[in-house]
């Protein structure tokens, strides 16, 4: 004990020594990590977050008082814990009729007049756990103090000097312990006192704070009153002080709960896990359980937690959770050739961070932070949501749930080779289809399929929201996420799972489109268009919007591409789906200004800077325009007949001018992050790395603080976090360095089953472009484990701006398909995967 202490206690005094202090002792070398030099203030932009999917907490590396905030996945308010006639927003089954008469009404108006208006045919947040309380009776001037996020180890540190002695914290959640501990290893003795507090986020009902035992600390409330019931225990152990349990005095009894506190005196370390769920049960979601939502009392599976945990001693736990990061996290490496700035802190080089100058050390830490966040919040029950898991109010913006923000929270996930989406699966299959299927009863008429649209909840609230269609008005939400479905099956080529729950839900949400789609009765085109529709959050009630198109042709070609391995023997579905798909809009039409067209009727504005690329999802993170091939398209039906046959650089240079005239994601409402990376990644998607790396970069500097989260009002003290673009800049970055977009067929259909000689059925081959848009900044990095569709994994290095070396390993686990590497250009290598086979250039 006393050689150790010693040891820290000279490396300490060497560290005041120094003049200037750089990195703390102990910070990853590389720099793969967050430190500062002060305790943060702002939830918003000094707190660092840890969480293992299931719980997250922030800490502002506090001294001898540390306030950690805590989140539970599933704690909400809202919902049937609230009120009991809680119904996801849906329409009463005998509204079915009118609703039928009032939609067929607006598609008349559309079909003569081209847009419609009108108030639409037609709650709840993620919530914060409270404040778990750290005290110590030490005293004194505190020095040497340094604050740190080890993305290496996935472990928040604090390390600071008060009189003599110097304290050490440890904070992180393990995934395999279901458990999060805050350890603290001391060179003195002192007292610690554990204690919860809702004080600071005053809303949610203060619970019952009691003793369970000596050393347990039992945390039991409601969210709301009524609200769902959630619980916490804490458990404190030490090997040199005594643990005690005291449950304190009520002040007055008739208005306080006595909130018990636990104490660890004459301790020189003391470790503290917390264990926490909900009632919450995404099983209940169904009619069966009366779309209830809600499970067991957590009490008994959290006491059993803890109770095995108990027998394992901090480094057991912090070394299961090293080896666990190694296993599911650093299983992907990129090098930008950043130089670890070490010197100062993380807080000084955000602050000096500017447009287009960049700083590839900052680029490539916010890549890895944005992974640790998905990997910390999406590995729970519930999948990451507009928060990730890390929300501090009882409110929480836009309740924790929005449109494309959710969509972007997956974009790096099969790239960078994180298995995360089962989260994101399981809650579309139980949370959207149950109430979803009512909702494409009551408010589309559509007896097969379900449908949801925006700003949703964990309860199912598949229902359109009241007010605006602008806001409204997005059944393709549910064709949007099976982007994700699809993808995943076609990155693991996994047939037990597509056939068990990937492809159910790919069916049903195809078949709720298919009936969605009608004759184009304003063009009189014979095509199938959409109708009403939005581009989201944009004004104009029309048919054939853009997103649309391309986004439900993707998911019909996502049907037809996973068919074969589905199991699936409903001929005439696969019959009705191809012959549908054939004959819709494409969602691709050049416009009067060279534009890409927002919708079917040539009417956007060309100064019009919406957040929203929704009409260019099909260049990212679809693949509509990206992957657009002009002679395997120019025979089918519907597009020779509504348009001429445009060629894939028309459509490329279209897309350009409408991506050009959005701008660079400032306004007209909010100067929101995930709107630059959007178009960062769209720019480089276009092989245009200057503009992509303008974007990223004015990115950074104005949409990411100083404990690097992503905030919607950078100007704001404590400004509100939005995961998403933390999640986005990922993709977008390696967007401009490999870039291997889906394609519409990947082999010829049985001729016998579908012979209509009108579609060409050549396979598409996969275009793996490498180096696709490198800044000037990044001349030389490297990429280990990239794992691209078809079951490939890319590792690849670069300098001087060009390509050294690419090997491609092919899983054993695939479906051959033809590929093409291309490099500047030029094709460099073509072959048809086999399985474990190996190419390098
Ligand atoms: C409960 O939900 C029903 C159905 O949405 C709604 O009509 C009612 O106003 C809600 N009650 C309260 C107290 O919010
Ligand atoms: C902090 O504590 C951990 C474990 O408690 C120990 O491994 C580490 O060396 C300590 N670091 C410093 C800088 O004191
Ligand atoms: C217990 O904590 C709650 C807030 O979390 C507070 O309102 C209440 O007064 C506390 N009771 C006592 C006895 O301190
Ligand atoms: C808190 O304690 C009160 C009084 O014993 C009890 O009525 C209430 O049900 C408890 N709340 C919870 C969440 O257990
Ligand atoms: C306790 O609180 C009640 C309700 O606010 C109040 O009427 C009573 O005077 C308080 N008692 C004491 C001793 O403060
Ligand atoms: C994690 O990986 C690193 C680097 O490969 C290695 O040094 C370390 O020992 C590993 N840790 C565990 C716990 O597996
Ligand atoms: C489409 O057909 C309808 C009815 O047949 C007709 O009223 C309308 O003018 C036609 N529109 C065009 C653009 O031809
Ligand atoms: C972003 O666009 C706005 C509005 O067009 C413009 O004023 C501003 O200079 C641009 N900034 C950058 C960094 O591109």
């Amino acid at each position: 004990m006393w050689t150790r202490w010693a040891l820290i206690l000279v490396c300490n005094l060497l560290a005041a020594s120094q003049t200037s202090r750089g990195a703390p002792e102990g910070f990853p070398t590389s720099g793969n990590g967050l430190w500062y030099d002060a305790p943060g203030v702002y939830w918003g932009r000094d707190f660092l977050p840890v969480g293992n999917g299931f719980l997250a907490a922030m800490t502002p590396g506090g001294t001898s008082f540390e306030a950690t905030q805590l989140n539970l996945e599933s704690l909400w308010s809202g919902g049937p814990f609230q009120n009991l006639s809680y119904h996801g927003g849906n329409k009463e089954t005998s509204d079915r009729e009118a609703t039928k008469q009032a939609m067929a009404s607006i598609q008349d108006t559309i079909f003569s007049t081209g847009t419609a208006t009108g108030t639409y045919v037609c709650s709840r947040s993620y919530a914060g756990a409270g404040y778990l309380l750290t005290s110590t009776d030490l005293t004194g001037e505190v020095s040497d103090y340094a604050r740190w996020l080890d993305l290496d180890q996935a472990v928040a540190r604090t390390l600071w000097t008060q009189g003599d002695t110097i304290t050490n914290r440890t904070t992180f959640c393990s995934h395999p312990a279901k458990a999060c501990v805050q350890h603290t290893a001391s060179s003195a003795s002192q007292t610690f006192t554990f204690a919860f507090s809702v004080a600071p986020e005053p809303e949610l009902p203060s619970p019952n704070v009691t003793c369970l035992d000596d050393a347990t600390l039992q945390v039991r409330g409601y969210a709301g009153a009524p609200g769902m019931l959630y619980e916490i225990l804490f458990y404190a152990s030490s090997a040199s002080g005594a643990v005690s349990c005291a449950p304190a005095a009520p002040f007055n009894t008739s208005v306080d709960t006595a909130n018990a506190t636990l104490t660890v005196s004459s301790a020189a370390d003391v470790t503290l896990l917390w264990v926490g769920d909900t009632e919450y049960s995404m099983d209940a979601g169904d009619a069966a359980h009366g779309f209830s939502f809600r499970g067991a009392d957590p009490h008994e599976a959290l006491a059993a937690r803890l109770a095995a945990l108990q027998t394992t001693a901090f480094d057991g736990l912090l070394e299961t959770h090293v080896a666990d990061a190694n296993a599911t996290l650093h299983t992907f490496a990129l090098d930008l050739g950043q130089t670890p700035q070490l010197d100062v802190t993380t807080a000084a080089l955000m602050q000096a961070y500017q447009t287009d100058d960049g700083n590839p050390y900052i680029e490539w830490l916010l890549f890895n932070f944005g992974r640790y966040l998905l990997w910390g919040s999406a590995r729970g029950t519930l999948p990451a949501n507009l928060q990730g898991k890390w929300g501090a109010g009882y409110s929480n913006a836009w309740g924790a749930d929005a449109n494309i923000n959710i969509q972007m929270n997956l974009w790096s996930a099969e790239m960078t080779g994180l298995d995360v989406s089962q989260s994101m699966f399981d809650y579309m299959e139980k949370t959207w289809v149950p109430r979803g299927t009512q909702t494409a009863q009551n408010l589309y008429n559509i007896d097969e399929g379900w449908v949801t649209h925006n700003e949703m909840n964990i309860f199912g609230h598949t229902g359109m929201k009241l007010g605006d269609p602008q806001w409204a008005n997005y059944p393709e939400a549910n064709a949007w996420m099976m982007l994700h479905v699809w993808d995943h099956f076609d990155y693991t080529n996994d047939v037990s799972w597509w056939q068990a729950q990937g492809y159910p839900l790919l069916k049903s949400v195809a078949q709720f489109h298919l009936h969605r789609l009608v004759q184009d009765r304003y063009f009189n085109d014979s095509s199938l268009v959409t109708a009403p529709c939005n581009s989201p959050e944009q004004k104009a009630v029309t048919l054939g919007c853009a997103h649309a198109q391309q986004l439900v042709w993707q998911l019909f070609n996502a049907v037809d591409k996973g068919f074969e391995a589905s199991g699936d023997t409903d001929a005439e579905f696969l019959d009705a789906i191809r012959t549908a798909r054939d004959q819709m809009d494409k969602g691709i039409h050049i416009g009067s200004w060279g534009q890409l067209q927002e919708w079917k009727i040539d009417m956007d504005d060309p100064a019009d800077v919406h957040r929203h690329l929704s009409h260019l999802i099909g260049l990212y993170p679809g693949y509509a325009l990206a992957s657009y091939d002009e002679e395997k398209r120019g025979s089918d039906v519907a597009y020779t007949k509504a348009h001429a046959a445009y060629t894939k650089a028309q459509v490329l240079d279209a897309a350009a001018v409408s991506l050009a005239h959005r701008g660079n994601g400032t306004g007209p409402d909010g100067d929101a992050g995930w709107e630059k990376v959007w178009r960062a990644a769209a720019w480089a998607q276009l092989g245009d790395a200057d503009t992509f790396y303008h974007i990223l970069t004015y990115a950074i500097a104005t949409n990411f603080a100083e404990n690097l989260f992503s905030v919607y009002n950078p100007g704001d003290a404590d400004p509100i976090f939005q995961i998403d673009a933390n999640l986005g800049h990922p993709a977008a970055v390696l967007n401009a360095l490999i870039q291997a977009p889906d394609v519409a067929t990947i082999k010829a259909p049985d001729v016998a089953t579908y012979d209509d000689p009108l579609v060409t059925t050549l396979p598409h081959p996969l275009v793996i472009t490498l180096l696709p848009a490198l800044p000037a900044q990044w001349p030389s990095g490297s990429i280990t484990g990239a794992r691209v569709r078809g079951g490939m994994t890319v590792d690849m290095e670069w300098s001087g701006g060009e390509l050294k070396s690419a090997t491609i390993t092919v899983g054993e686990n695939i479906v051959p398909r033809d590929v093409q590497v291309v490099v500047g250009g030029e094709v460099v290598l073509e072959f048809t995967t086999a399985p474990g086979m190996v190419q390098s250039i």
